[in-house]
Order: C-alpha cells, then structure tokens, then sequence
C-alpha cells in the first residue's frame, strides 16, 4: 500500500501575451526572449478573476480524471505566492467554490518548488492521519507580481494552475521526495513590500516595492546547480540509475537552464518535458501544468518512473520520485 497520483489537471486563462506584445511595452525583442529564455508567449488571468478562479477549474479536471467524487476530497492544500488575498487562504476560497465543506484547507508556499512540496505533505497527511483522498493545487497570477516597465523580469512571467489527486493506493506511487532550502539566498528574488514588513502605502506603490525583483543572473547558475542536485539526490537515495527514468518534468524558469541542467546530469534533453514556449514561468504552477500535458499527451505510461524538480525563491529546490501507477 502507498500513495500515488491518481488524477491531474490545468488550467490556463485565454488572454495570451505574445513577444511582440511584449515589444510594444518594453525594449526588448521576439529574437532576444526566445534565444535567452526559450519563451514565445504566456497566459493573463483576466481582472476580476484571482488564483482561486485558475486553481478551482484545474482542480475540476483533476477531480475528473480521477473518477472521484468530489465529495471524496478529505483535505485541500494550495501552493501560491500569489493568493487572492492575505486572508482567507486561497485554498479555503477553492474549497467554498467547489462547494466542499468540513475537510481541512490551507495554503504552503515554497515558490516555484510549491507542488513538488505539496505531494509530499500530501503524503504525510495520507500516510499519518488517515485520509484517503487529498486535492493538491498550485495556482498563479504571476501577472500581479510582475513589473512591466523591466524588461529583465516581466518577459519571464505568466498565470496558470495545476492540481492533482492524490490517494492511498494499493500501489506505491509517491516513491520518495527530496526537500531542500536556503534561506541566505532570499534576496535574490522578493518582493519587498506589500507583506507585513512593508505593507501597502503610498511608498510602495511609487517605488515599485509591490513587484517581483531578481538577480537573474546569479539565480541562473544556482538553479543549474540546485535542480542538478535534486535529481541526483532522489536517484542517489533510491539507488536508481539515470537511465531508469522515463521522464523528467522541469520547473519552466528559462530552457536555458533545463539545457544546462541536461548537460550537467549528461541526460538527453529529450526526457526532459519542456512547455515553456507556452506559457513562460508560472512559479508553482509550471509543474504540475507540464505533469498534467505529459500524461493527456501520453509521454508517461504506466509503470514509467518519473521526476519532478523545481527551484525558487528562498531559495528552495526539491524532487519527487514518481511511479506512475494509474
Ligand atoms: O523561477 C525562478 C526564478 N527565475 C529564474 O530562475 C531566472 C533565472 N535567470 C534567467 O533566466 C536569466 O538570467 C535571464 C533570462 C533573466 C536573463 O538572461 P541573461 O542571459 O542572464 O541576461 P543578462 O541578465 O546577463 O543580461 C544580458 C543583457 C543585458 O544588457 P547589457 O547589460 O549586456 O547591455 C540586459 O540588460 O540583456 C539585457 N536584457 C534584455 N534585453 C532585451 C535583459 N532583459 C532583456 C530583455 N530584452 N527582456
């Protein structure tokens, strides 16, 4: 007996942001964010609508591909930096949108590495008190946080969410996970107001503190770095070799740095899912959203053993191992 993925799903709002459009807001070109980032557009959550929308419609299709009854949820965990509101959390708006009550919801964020987080304190919440079936989302509106006067971070960003059901299972799906943090690394990707140390004024809004800053450069070779280590470690713990894998599945931060990191595992770029053309980086969202693409486009199979790896802000980084068993 274990726990497995039982069920996936994405959603992705329609408004699409193209590099020409991109173009006419800042000094940059289509040929510059493709050759350094491997981007061509990304998706916006209409105004009005909030990560809950995007998280509550993945969550549906999730829910569907399962073949659960939605009233079978035991618990809702939601990975996001950028919930609707401070208070209450966005998993408690899905779950009231979902018309689900009495089952524990709460939000976690661990940035970009939110979902790979999330699968594991899903499986601890199985494993330890007992519940059978669990709702993980991640679900962003990178658009909130971007500032669209730098060229530097606002070509990267975009919206969308994922979210799986996980359940306990005859057969082990969630095999292993690796968690890692730093925080000393935190400055180099925030956002310094808008929180509680900073928190909304005049000030904030006129220095630009409400929008997310990077050192993109440093953070590049960090997370060559970080998500090398990550798949190491899980194949080092579980006494797997690289060939073993069937698939693995990227944080889409920049293909730059998913080639970089194929080449310092000596890995084929071709077991590496890549969608970031579509989409840009969503932070938490882009792995489950490259999950949910890969199985309906039928790249993983059952039996397939599979990685997910992300990096982020914290720094975090993080890996799970995955049989997929459904
Ligand atoms: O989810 C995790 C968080 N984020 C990341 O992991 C991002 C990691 N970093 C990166 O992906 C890359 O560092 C970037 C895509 C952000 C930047 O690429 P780069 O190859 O590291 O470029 P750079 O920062 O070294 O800048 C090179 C040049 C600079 O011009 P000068 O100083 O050489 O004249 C930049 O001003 O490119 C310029 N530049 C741009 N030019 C056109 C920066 N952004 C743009 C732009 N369009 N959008």
């Amino acid at each position: 007996m274990g726990v497995a993925i039982t069920g996936t799903g994405s959603y992705l709002p329609e408004i699409k942001l193209t590099n020409r459009d991109m173009e006419m807001m800042v000094d940059t070109s289509d040929e510059w964010i493709i050759t350094r980032t491997g981007i061509k557009e990304r998706r916006i959550c209409p105004k009005g609508k909030a990560s809950s929308d995007l998280g509550v419609e993945a969550s549906l299709r999730a829910i569907a591909d399962s073949g659960i009854k939605k009233e079978d949820i035991d618990f809702i965990i939601c990975a996001t930096i950028t919930a609707d509101m401070y208070f209450p959390s966005t998993a408690c708006i899905i779950q009231k949108k979902l018309g689900l009550e009495n089952i524990p919801a709460f939000d976690f964020q661990a940035a970009c590495s939110g979902f790979i987080y999330g699968l594991e304190i899903a499986k601890g919440l199985i494993l330890g008190c007992g519940y059978k079936n669990g709702l993980v989302i991640a679900s962003e509106c990178m658009s909130r946080l971007t500032d669209y006067t730098d060229r530097s971070t606002c070509v990267l960003l975009g919206d969308g969410a994922g979210a799986a059901i996980i359940s306990y299972s005859k057969e082990e799906g969630i095999l292993d996970s690796y968690l890692a943090s730093n925080g000393s690394y935190g400055n180099l990707l925030y956002t310094p107001g808008g929180g509680s140390l900073k928190s909304s004024s005049f000030e904030v809004i006129e220095k630009r503190m409400n929008f997310m800053k990077m050192e993109g450069s440093t953070l590049f070779k960090i997370a060559i770095h970080s998500m090398s280590e990550a798949v190491l470690k899980i194949l080092e713990k579980n006494n797997l070799k690289k060939e073993d894998i069937s698939l693995i599945i990227p944080h889409q931060a920049n293909l730059r740095i998913i080639a970089g990191v194929a080449k310092n595992l000596d890995i084929p770029l071709e077991k590496f899912f890549i969608n970031i053309e579509k989409y840009g980086n969503m932070s938490a969202a882009c792995v489950p959203v490259a999950l949910d693409e890969a199985v309906k486009s039928g790249k993983i199979k059952k039996g397939d053993l599979i990685i997910l790896v992300a990096f982020g802000a914290g720094l975090t980084w993080a890996s799970n191992l995955i049989r997929w068993v459904k």
